[in-house]
């Protein structure tokens, strides 16, 4: 079929001011970070470990602990030089010791290929305009979608963040230890699971939380919540508090007081 014609993008192209990268910190994020920012045609130094030299770039970027971030800043501004901006990619610090924040909405283990960016959310900032628009630039190259956070707001923007991901996997977690204890290996709970989950988050992100919310609680069950908090308390007591938090907060989300 022949292809309609395009009207003119009206924007001026955007010249790509970052040729030249470093990475440091050969962990999960900054080695999946490296490959994609090369797959871009970026000329990539790193992921650099402890003590090894920073290379001079137009972007350096800190893919290490939290904790490390100051001490990693430090080292990339005596190595890399004063035209490097210098950044970090983690969600929750503030920009005290770097010229921008570049926080990717998504989880890394450190295999992925550079297509986990795409579609994404960054979390940008920046100390000055020049420093927010690298920030903002290589989110886009990296086919995510930029989103500025303000330091004030870091804190609880990344606890959504962790709520949403490292809490889900701590949940999911504790219905394989409860799965078990039925008898399912943990290859057959997760795969068992799976399909519930992928759904669950699917009505979710459609329809939000009291729409997607199903099951004894939201039905007003309370023998069978009584049964599953027995069955709790016998085969896995060590999860009855979080049963307990949970099977609370989901009643207030029913209610419609959550
Ligand atoms: N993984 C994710 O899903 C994810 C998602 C979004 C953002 N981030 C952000 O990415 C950053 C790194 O997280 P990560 O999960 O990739 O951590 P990680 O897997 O623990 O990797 C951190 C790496 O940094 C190295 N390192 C520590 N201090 C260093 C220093 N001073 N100089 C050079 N290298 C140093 C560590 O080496 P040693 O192990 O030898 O100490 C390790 O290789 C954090 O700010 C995090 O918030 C991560």
């Amino acid at each position: 079929m022949a292809s309609l014609p395009q009207p003119p993008d009206p924007r001026p192209p955007r010249v790509p001011t970052v040729t030249t990268a470093s990475v440091v910190g050969p962990g999960r994020l900054g080695t999946v970070l490296s490959r994609a920012l090369g797959d871009l045609g970026i000329d990539v130094s790193g992921p650099t470990g402890h003590g090894e030299p920073i290379a001079a770039a137009d972007a350096v970027l800190l893919c290490v602990p939290d904790a490390e971030i100051a001490a990693a800043a430090a080292s990339a501004r005596s190595d890399a030089g004063p035209g490097a901006l210098i950044g970090h990619t983690s969600g929750a610090t503030p920009l005290d010791d770097v010229d921008f924040g570049l926080h990717p909405l998504q989880t890394f283990v450190g295999t992925e290929t550079a297509d986990v960016f795409h579609g994404i959310g960054f979390g940008v900032a920046g100390r000055t305009p020049a420093a927010l628009a690298t920030a903002t630039e290589l989110a886009e190259r990296l086919g995510g979608r930029a989103v500025v956070i303000a330091d004030e707001d870091r804190a609880a923007y990344h606890a959504a963040a962790s709520i949403a991901s490292n809490y889900s996997v701590t949940l999911l977690a504790a219905a394989e230890q409860v799965a078990a204890t039925a008898g399912f290996s943990a290859a057959e709970a997760r795969e068992l699971l799976a399909p519930l989950v992928r759904r669950t988050i699917d009505n979710w992100v459609a329809d939000g939380p009291h729409r997607a919310l199903t099951g004894p609680v939201a039905r007003g069950d309370v023998a069978t919540v009584e049964r599953q908090r027995a069955a709790v308390a016998a085969v896995s007591p060590d999860l009855l508090p979080l049963y307990d938090a949970l099977t609370a907060a989901t009643a207030d989300l029913a209610k419609g007081t959550a």
